[in-house]
């Protein structure tokens, strides 16, 4: 009881509630004594009456709206990635015959959020509240919105449910609307139709299609990092340079993990005939959805969206950053446009991660440090491995002043990564440059062109045991876990990992697939007390499927 106090005094200090208004949540919660709880609601004053805003929802269609906010405020998203200009949390109304709200909003814009929804509502009462996933920045205000509406319904997966419970203390049990792959919420004119997209982000996510708008209700795919300023469609906006970068930054550090997962739910998608796509986050698309769907097939198949080169460089004095430009010159001078620099140390990882999911070649230039590579260079490597990073080329560049050891580790460490070409010979400096690694980086520089301008063929393949050791220029890199077959079919073994999300498994006879989230597991058998090793579910929540 104390706990549930002290979660009510949270919604009561975030939506500005009255004591009688709490009394209703009290209520609610208490054994689900709707009764008295609409009692108390006909006497309390409406829950955003302490708020003096006017709302700023945004008509999307005739019937659907935007009932977002937008917390410009906020430093960290996840409390790990910066922010320039703050996040959009986006909910929306369809005002039918019964009136739907799809997610609600994090709980530092709650009172945004009242505004906005009061003003569309215009003393109209919500049907169901549609729970896509039960992440907190789309979730927080459930509990407000039974206390606003006591007759709404939540219609969520059968694990958004469990997640409620361990979210919440108050019993949503009737008024729970189980729903699954298929099943449909009518609400008049309009139909939701609901599409599970395991792992996009979390694995209960459920999207929500209208046939009637051609509205596709997208949870976390398809959103972006930023505020809105004014305009709510992705065509008004100059997209391509002030939104694709946060997009690509959003997608690839928060489910670039889960590449064929997404490939999945864009394989789903290309089934509906999507007129609009509204995201959790970010602008809503109505004009020229092949762009993003575009990318998203690039970044979910580990495709390379642009020959370009990046050059990440960890340097102490100075000696690898010189390396990195003089570099990055001549690869200008070699006719290469599209080319970045990074001081690893300087720019944040979320950053460095998504120009990996850009860019074809990738340059690691590394100072040795502590006996080992440049930490941030290091946390970057690691950054990369654990977001599935693969399929690039890549060259080392390394400097000490008395062992150097980082390009022999760097490659320990792609080498984890699968598909990875390695493009010219490792260079060594010594302190500083020296005339004979302005000579080896021009070389370099001609390899790496040719490479963008298609010229691979010095490549081999080479399958890595523990180490990255002893490679040579057009090797390629694969992980420990693949096999010797799939050495000799790159191309396929690739696709068969992105297919089944089973990179790591025992390449067994059989396989089960996770429900949750698509997880293949291979082996004679599926241990009792299999966990999957992508959402957590047990092996109970495993099929046998070959
Ligand atoms: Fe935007 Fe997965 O929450």
């Amino acid at each position: 009881m104390e706990s549930n106090t002290s979660r009510r005094t949270f919604i009561k200090a975030a939506a500005g509630a009255t004591a009688a208004t709490a009394a209703v949540a009290a209520a609610s919660t208490m054994g689900g004594q709707q009764a008295q709880a609409q009692e108390a609601a006909t006497s309390a004053p409406k829950l955003n009456d302490m708020f003096a805003g006017r709302g700023n929802a945004r008509q999307v269609t005739d019937d659907i709206w935007w009932v977002g906010a937008a917390d410009k405020r906020l430093a960290l998203f996840e409390n790990a990635y910066p922010l320039e200009q703050g996040m959009t949390y986006n909910s929306y109304l369809v005002m039918d015959d019964k009136v739907a709200l799809i997610d609600t909003v994090d709980r530092a814009v709650v009172g945004q959020y009242l505004e906005n929804l009061n003003a569309v509502l215009d003393g109209r009462s919500v049907d169901y509240l549609v729970v896509d996933h039960m992440e907190p920045d789309h979730s927080s205000a459930i509990d407000l919105m039974i206390s606003k509406f006591p007759n709404i319904q939540i219609v969520t997966s059968a694990k958004g449910a469990a997640l409620i419970g361990q979210f919440f203390e108050t019993d949503i049990s009737d008024r729970l609307v189980t729903v699954a792959e298929g099943d449909t919420l009518e609400l008049g004119a309009h139909t939701l139709s609901f599409v599970e997209a395991p792992m996009v982000h979390w694995p209960e996510v459920l999207m929500a299609y209208d046939a009637a708008s051609g509205v596709l209700f997208s949870a976390d795919a398809f959103g972006s990092f930023n505020s809105l300023d004014g305009n709510i469609f992705a065509d008004q906006v100059d997209y391509d340079n002030d939104w694709m970068p946060e997009a690509r930054r959003f997608y690839t550090n928060i489910v670039g993990k889960y590449g064929p997962q997404v490939q999945a739910a864009l394989e789903k998608a290309s089934t509906l005939d999507i007129k609009f796509i509204c995201s959790t986050h970010g602008l809503v698309w109505r004009k020229d959805t092949d762009k993003i769907l575009d990318k998203y097939t690039h970044w979910a198949t580990y495709e390379p969206e642009d020959k370009a080169v990046v050059i990440y460089y960890g340097s102490i004095y100075g000696g690898t950053e010189n390396a990195a430009n003089i570099l990055a010159t001549k690869l200008s001078e070699e006719g290469i446009s599209n080319v970045k620099v990074y001081d690893v140390a300087k720019t944040h990882k979320s950053w460095l991660l998504a120009e990996a999911f850009r860019a074809s070649h990738l340059v690691f230039c590394s100072c040795t440090y502590n006996m080992g590579i440049f930490t941030p260079m290091k946390e970057l490597l690691n950054y990369l491995v654990d977001h599935n990073m693969q399929n690039r080329h890549v060259s080392f560049v390394e400097n000490g002043s008395w062992q150097p050891v980082a390009a022999g580790l760097m490659r320990n460490i792609v080498a984890q990564m699968s598909d990875m070409t390695l493009v010219g010979s490792d260079i060594t400096l010594m302190s500083t440059v020296s005339d004979q690694n302005v000579e080896e980086l021009g070389t370099l520089a001609k390899q790496i062109a040719a490479s963008v301008n298609g010229d691979d063929s010095s490549s081999d393949l080479l399958t890595m045991a523990d180490g990255a050791t002893n490679v040579s220029a057009g090797d390629v890199m694969h992980t420990n876990a693949d096999t010797a077959a799939q050495a000799a079919a790159p191309s396929a073994a690739a696709s068969s990992a992105a297919e089944s999300a089973s990179a790591g498994t025992s390449g067994g006879a059989s396989q089960w697939k996770c429900k949750i989230c698509g997880y293949v597991y291979e082996g004679d058998s599926l241990p009792a007390d299999f966990v999957c090793p992508i959402c957590g579910a047990s092996a109970d929540e495993f099929e046998k499927i070959a």
